[in-house]
């Protein structure tokens, strides 16, 4: 799909479709579409579409009016009638089209146009079904969006993360027998290669000679070596780097503390951290951004088995704390311990992890908001003011030390749970135990990065919104 900038107005498009919006209770300009919009009885609802034919004025052979509801016309809003638009595009099979420029409340042309590009890029992406024959249903070729400047920057930016997205989306959608911790390695080496990138992959007994025996203690019980890949992207001299941590469980079982059956393979999906981190890197090299970029992913299989940790195991971690495993199911923070701990080699500027760490965040927020929490109140308002401008936001947890103490044991510094209670709360103080030397924040999406039922698939999410940080700090 080819985005591009024009002058020229949408009347004059000669391409299959030119795309009209339409505020509720304002008429059009052009008088013969305002004598069929009326015929139609189209009120200009938001997210409400009407196609047209050979309409006067138009040179496209079809116009498609969306309406926009009552201005002003806000960010939400604005989403929602492009992803209205990008319905009938598809069921038109429109190959090229040309939208107006549009002004929405609060933003400027720039975020207009990377919001455009970004989810009709996003909504080509077509998930793989293993043994049918993919069939392309993408005939949307080119987009052009009217505008008095020349500068495409946006509209890249937006096509960028959507190609983020869409490999985020493909790792998270994969079965967990392919998509495996050796598989997201190789995934690494194919993106260092194609991108010139620096990549590093640890083995079991790499990671056995740093100490990392509570990460090793999660891939004990699994046929499928655990790995500890790291990912960099330089191109910003010696800036001290930007780290995302993610976390790579490709299948979470639970382990001995198996989970129930119901519902267990939408568990293939507990790697969408990892995907994501690896999106975000793919997002940020073709935008060319002028920053250090690290991705850290440690990934693992969580299975039962003869030789799997048990509840009352004691671990010594990486940093030398040790950890009484009460649940092996709690395995993601074992896995991101160990990890938080080797960033510090990177000398990061931050840390940020992201992990499908808790059921308790679902319960907490719903699927809206990714939950974050964070050693630096500054961290939070940045990822916050991102996940606003890029509408993939994240609500803040706290993270008090009262919480902190539920971590206790008689057996070890800390257990790997808090009780019942605030689970994603103390899910994250026990990753704060272990980021004590940089700034840090955690982003929980377990309610945001797939969604279930008949739409079942991997959302792309958090990448909109880490993309934006990082566009942010440049
Ligand atoms: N991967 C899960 C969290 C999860 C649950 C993600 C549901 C998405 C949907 C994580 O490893 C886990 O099992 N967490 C436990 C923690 C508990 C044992 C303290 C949980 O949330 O139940
Ligand atoms: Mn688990
Ligand atoms: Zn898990």
């Amino acid at each position: 799909m080819e985005f591009s900038l024009t002058q020229q107005a949408v009347e004059l498009f000669e391409g299959d479709c030119a795309v009209v919006f339409a505020f509720e209770g304002e008429s059009q300009e052009n008088s013969d579409l305002s004598q069929l919009l009326e015929l139609n009885q189209f009120e200009a609802k938001n997210g409400k579409t009407i196609v047209l034919s050979r309409v006067q004025g138009f040179h496209a052979s079809r116009v498609i009016v969306v309406g926009l509801g009552g201005s002003p016309l806000t960010g939400k809003g604005f989403v929602k009638a492009i992803n209205a638009l990008s319905l009938e595009l598809r069921s038109f099979k429109v190959k090229s089209a040309s939208l107006p420029s549009i002004d929405v409340d609060g933003q400027d042309e720039a975020w207009t146009q990377q919001t455009i590009a970004r989810i009709l890029h996003n909504a080509s992406y077509q998930v793989n079904k293993y043994g049918i024959e993919k069939e392309n249903n993408n005939t949307l070729e080119l987009v052009s969006v009217h505008s008095a400047s020349k500068d495409s920057t946006a509209l890249n930016q937006g096509l960028a993360i959507a190609n983020g997205m869409a490999l985020t989306r493909e790792l998270g959608d994969m079965p967990p027998n392919i998509c495996t911790p050796s598989y997201l390695a190789e995934t690494a080496e194919s993106l260092a290669k194609i991108h010139n990138l620096e990549c590093e992959v640890l083995e079991e007994s790499d990671m056995a000679s740093l100490g990392m025996h509570s990460l090793l203690s999660v891939s004990q019980g699994s046929s499928e070596p655990g790995k500890l890949i790291s990912l960099s992207y330089n191109n910003a001299g010696d800036a001290k780097p930007i780290v995302l941590v993610g976390k790579g469980v490709t299948f979470d079982t639970g382990g001995i503390s198996l989970k129930p059956g119901g519902g267990m393979d939408e568990m293939k999906y507990d790697m969408c951290g990892a995907a994501s981190v690896l999106g975000v890197m793919r997002a940020v090299v073709e935008m060319n951004l002028a920053v250090n970029l690290t991705v850290v992913v440690p990934t693992v299989e969580n299975m039962p088995a003869h030789n799997a940790s048990k509840p009352g195991d004691v671990v010594k971690s990486m940093s030398g704390q040790t950890i009484e495993i009460l649940n092996t199911d709690a395995e993601g923070r074992l896995i991101l311990c160990d990890a938080l701990t080797y960033c510090e080699k990177f000398n990061p500027e931050v840390v940020i992890d992201i992990a499908t760490l808790t059921g308790a965040v679902i319960v907490a927020l719903g699927k809206h908001h990714s939950g974050v929490m964070a050693n630096d109140q500054g961290l939070v308002d940045d990822l916050n003011a991102a996940g606003n401008s890029a509408l993939d936001t994240v609500w803040q947890l706290p993270l008090d030390d009262e919480y902190d103490e539920l971590l206790k044991s008689n057996f070890a510094d800390m257990a790997n749970i808090g009780g019942k209670e605030a689970g994603s709360v103390t899910a994250a103080c026990f990753l704060s135990r272990f980021t004590k030397e940089y700034r840090w924040a955690h982003l929980d999406i377990a309610g945001t990065a797939w969604v279930s039922g008949s739409k079942k698939g991997a959302t792309g999410r958090p990448v909109p919104l880490l993309a934006q940080y990082i566009i942010n700090q440049t």
